[in-house]
């Protein structure tokens, strides 16, 4: 019996130096340690033998028994070490590789089309106002001379809050308007602000959305008059959508805020049905404006015989369809990855009109 064992440890201690896995590994543990194991039957084969054999027989298989663990120890700690070193080797980053940008999130178009109208204004010196989004019926339609009861205050289609008094009504600002005057009574004249911001009317379908965004822009000073405003808008718009000739149209409009008002048109044409911007016979409505009304003025603390000041207002959504082709509104607040991927610019460029206003 003891050959038959030493030759059995030596097939083992075979297997054990060629093992490559774990798995086989502990299956030749096992097969020598194991409680059906070849160490096992020797040992339980013990009692058949005379009592003097026992004891050497004993040590002998203790020893193989030893040396067999011995040696799966060593191997496991071999093939662990390996398996760690591969595992390193799989993962290593190569430090010597030049840096590479990996940005998944994008900016949405309503926040790039607001960086890239705030960076234009912003060279013609136009600094940035806010305004809240929960405002006073005062402010949004009072104070910009909106006669109480005025139709105008239904065609806006107002929302009004719920809990506020009834003498002192709060709507969710129909318009960025009230920051005309908001801003008039902050920082008085002579001022060039814009403010982008969100606004809210009740009207929902293909062209509208119930909360949408705008910019208002004001400018007041002593002299201020419509060819300024006509003169602003041009290099606006020349300076947006990156053309060095834009037709624009000013026609006849009523605000009650303006007088006198008007709507701004830009030059443009269908082909295939694309809009193309800057040239052809058809005319796209872009935003309103107008000389402001000395009730306006006199709302923000001025006095409309030493002031005056034009403004305008525009709407982001209908900037941004415009130039970057988007044909439907309604995705804009969906919150689609797959359309914020497709539409959405790198997050981590800051437009600018010298360096260009999209990277
Ligand atoms: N507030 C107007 C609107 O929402 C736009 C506007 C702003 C017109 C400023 C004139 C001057 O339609």
């Amino acid at each position: 019996m003891p050959e038959e064992i030493a030759s059995e440890v030596s097939r083992l201690l075979e297997a054990i130096a060629v093992a490559d896995d774990a798995a086989g590994l502990e299956k030749i543990r096992l097969e020598a340690l194991g409680r059906k194991g070849i160490i096992t039957a020797a040992l339980k084969s013990l009692g058949g033998l005379p009592p003097e054999a026992r004891r050497s027989v004993g040590q002998e298989i203790n020893s193989h028994k030893t040396t067999l663990q011995n040696a799966i120890e060593a191997k496991a700690e071999i093939l662990h070490t390996a398996e760690r070193d591969a595992r390193m080797k799989a993962e290593a980053l190569d430090v010597s590789l030049p840096p590479q940008r990996v940005i998944a999130g994008k900016l949405h178009p309503i926040s790039q089309v607001i960086a890239e109208v705030t960076a234009i204004f912003a060279d013609m010196g136009f600094s940035v106002a806010e305004g809240p989004d929960i405002e006073s019926d005062e402010l949004n339609f009072t104070a910009l001379n909106f006669p109480p009861d005025h139709p105008a205050r239904e065609m806006h289609d107002t929302f009004y809050m719920a809990d506020s008094p009834e003498e002192a009504p709060m709507v969710l600002r129909t318009h960025t308007s009230p920051v005309q005057v908001r801003a008039l009574r902050e920082y008085g004249a002579p001022i060039r602000v814009i403010a982008p911001g969100r606004t809210y009317r009740s009207d929902h379908d293909m062209t509208h959305s119930p909360m949408f965004h705008q910019i208002e822009g004001v400018m007041i000073d002593k002299s201020t008059h419509f060819a300024h405003l006509k003169g602003c808008l041009h290099d606006f718009c020349r300076a947006f959508f990156e053309l060095d000739n834009v037709p624009l149209r000013f026609r006849p409009s009523f605000f009650p805020f303006t007088e006198p008002s008007a709507e701004v048109d830009i030059g443009c044409s269908r082909q295939d049905g694309r809009l193309i911007i800057g040239s052809g016979a058809d005319w796209m409505e872009i935003l309103g404006c107008g000389m402001m009304h000395p009730n306006v003025i006199a709302s923000g603390g001025l006095d409309p015989a030493e002031y005056q000041g034009f403004a305008f207002g525009m709407g982001v959504e209908r900037l941004a369809m415009l130039k970057y082709g988007m044909p439907d509104l309604r995705p804009f607040f969906d919150g689609e990855p797959h359309w914020t991927r497709h539409y959405g610019f790198p997050a981590l460029e800051t437009p600018s009109p010298a360096r260009g206003l999209r990277i």
